[in-house]
């Protein structure tokens, strides 16, 4: 895995824009894998400067999302749906139908995540997948488990994560408990994976995922057996990970 250590969040953002517009300006018609939360808002925000000032243009880009709460319709505020749509696709001239997103009111949401992956495949596969972290060290929503799973499929939420996630919710209870996730099969699928780490609150979950063995209690160690994962983190999120694994 390379990694990639910068200052801060912004360096963060910036980092990630630029090798999101450096993908779409080599493919235009590429197949962007989308995350959700507070750690790509950053880079949103500077792909959306992109297009702004520098005239790139997301015309010919489809995009798939990671995830979506189970239970919560598109236009519910805490959707990633609806924040995909605030945060990134209504500044730029991405085309709706070219975006997907699992469908959190699906009745049977295993057979669409079986839709799921499929669209994924006869896209032709996903050129790059931005990936956050769970401070349990999960990715998507494969929360840590005593096996990978492999399809994008309905899954019950961490009681981490539901913690984690209250932030953005009037409390803890609101927080959905399930999910529809996207697996293992697509993510690893993708030919290059960029994932993100900020915080002193990920500092454990990066050290696992770059120093212990490839284990389902810690998803994101998993991603030690694709070719082209980066790495961008800042000091606070590498402060655990010993030194000589950043040289
Ligand atoms: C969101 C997602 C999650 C987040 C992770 C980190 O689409 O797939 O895995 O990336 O929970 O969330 P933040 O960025 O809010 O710390």
């Amino acid at each position: 895995m390379k990694i990639v250590k910068v200052q801060d969040y912004e360096e963060i953002s910036k980092k990630a824009a630029s090798y999101i517009a450096a993908q779409v300006q080599l493919k235009p018609s590429c197949i962007l894998g989308l995350a959700t939360g507070s750690t790509p808002y950053g880079t949103y925000q500077e792909l959306i400067r992109y297009h702004r000032e520098e005239d790139l243009s997301f015309q010919k880009v489809r995009t798939v999302n990671l995830d979506e709460y189970y239970g919560l319709p598109a236009t519910h505020e805490q959707s990633y749906s609806h924040f995909m749509r605030e945060n990134l696709f209504r500044y730029i001239d991405i085309l709706p139908e070219n975006t997907h997103i699992p469908d959190g009111l699906a009745t049977d949401p295993n057979a669409f995540g079986r839709e799921y992956d499929e669209l994924i495949v006869s896209l032709g596969g996903i050129d790059m997948q931005l990936l956050g972290i769970g401070s349990n060290g999960h990715i998507a929503f494969n929360e840590p488990d005593n096996c990978f799973v492999a399809q994008t499929r309905l899954v019950d939420l961490n009681h981490n994560t539901i913690e984690d996630n209250a932030r953005f919710f009037e409390s803890a209870e609101e927080v959905p408990r399930q999910a529809i996730s996207m697996g293992m099969k697509s993510i690893l699928g993708a030919k290059r994976i960029l994932i993100l780490a900020s915080g002193k609150g990920k500092a454990d979950a990066v050290k696992g995922m770059l120093e212990g063995s490839v284990d389902p209690m810690l998803p994101a160690s998993i991603l030690q057996l694709h070719q082209n994962v980066t790495l961008i983190a800042d000091l606070a999120a590498l402060s655990q990970t010993t030194e000589s694994v950043l040289r």
